[in-house]
């Protein structure tokens, strides 16, 4: 208490201190008027500074606002992988610009690199990989976010359209898993993220999406397994799955049919569907040392459409 005391106002004599405890008080409080204390802004394990986070599909959606919130909590070292490397490069380019304003950072002092990559082949995710390794030589958080949604009725979806879901949403998930274990391993470790969804567990409708549903019922039980398998080599993976959220995957779907979203935030109990920085939490304990006891584990952020 002395301590404190003496440095919130050292001019103060000991003894007024222990014998005259009004006096105390009306100059601790004239002390701190002047010049507040600063609570702790975060739980320090929150933090990113310091990681080399890897997001794919980020270009846009929810990948690039899972990039916003590693930047909000101290990431400067970034991937940003997407199909088109010139939208993944335009992408670095505006996360660094936002993150500058009203900021006393500037772009020197982020390394924000966008590269091309398809998730859905296995070389062009090494490849990817590898400039990003060459680029910043570690890697601590990555998050498989690359995914595509269709709605077929089983009898009229075409085989071709059915492989393609697959390969992106269930093999680009497991390569990319892969790649990041294969670096994180011999550095000591790290986090992986696999964005599932609400439907890898419950049946969405009215629209039918069945090869959807089961290729994030694959997500959620490859996160587990590839857990299991890493665990004693440091590296944690865990599932996340959103309900339904505003991006343009959602936009495209309710473009077709207006009457959807209704349909939607009436089976939801929060009523409304989610936005994407609904997530940002959940994406930053995930991936950062706050959750360094957790794998294998899912966080659903659904507005409660699981409950009902
Ligand atoms: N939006 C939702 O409501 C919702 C709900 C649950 C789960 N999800 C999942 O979240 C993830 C992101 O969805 P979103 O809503 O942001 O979608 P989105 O369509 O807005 O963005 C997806 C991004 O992935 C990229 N992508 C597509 N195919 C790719 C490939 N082969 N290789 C690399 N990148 C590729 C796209 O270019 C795009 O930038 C998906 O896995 C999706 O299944 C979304």
């Amino acid at each position: 208490m002395f301590s404190l005391f003496a440095r919130a106002a050292p001019h103060v004599p000991r003894s007024t201190v222990l014998t005259r405890n009004v006096q105390f008080s009306v100059r601790f409080q004239s002390t701190v008027t002047t010049k507040p204390k600063r609570a702790p802004r975060v739980l320090p394990s929150f933090s990113m500074e310091g990681k080399v986070c890897l997001v794919t599909g980020a270009a846009r959606g929810l990948g690039n606002e899972f990039c916003r919130a590693f930047v909000q909590s101290g990431c400067t070292d970034l991937a940003i992988l997407d199909l088109k490397e010139d939208e993944a490069k335009d992408a670095a380019t505006e996360l660094v610009a936002s993150a500058c304003v009203n900021s006393d950072m500037t772009p020197e002092d982020f390394n924000v690199i966008g590269v091309g990559c398809d998730v859905s082949s296995e070389l062009s995710v090494q490849r990817a990989f590898e400039q990003v390794m060459d680029n910043f030589g570690r890697l601590d958080s990555v998050v498989a976010s690359a995914g595509i949604v269709e709605n077929y009725s089983a009898f009229d979806y075409p085989f071709d359209r059915i492989k393609r879901l697959y390969d992106i949403n269930v093999h680009g998930a497991f390569f990319t898993a892969r790649e990041a274990a294969r670096n994180m391993i011999p550095q000591g470790g790290g986090s992986i993220v696999l964005v599932a969804s609400i439907s890898g567990t419950i049946i969405n409708i009215p629209q039918p999406q069945t090869p959807y549903n089961a290729s994030k019922a694959a997500v959620r039980h490859m996160a587990a397994s590839l857990a299991v398998e890493w665990a004693k080599k440091g590296v944690r993976v865990n599932a996340l799955s959103p309900g339904y959220m505003l991006t343009k995957l959602t936009k495209t779907i309710l473009a077709h049919d207006q009457d959807l979203k209704k349909t939607w935030e009436s089976l939801t109990p929060v009523g409304k569907m989610g936005e994407p920085e609904d997530l940002a939490g959940a994406i930053v304990f995930l991936s950062s040392d706050a959750s360094k006891y957790m794998t294998g584990s899912e966080i659903r952020i659904d507005g409660g459409y699981c409950l009902i």
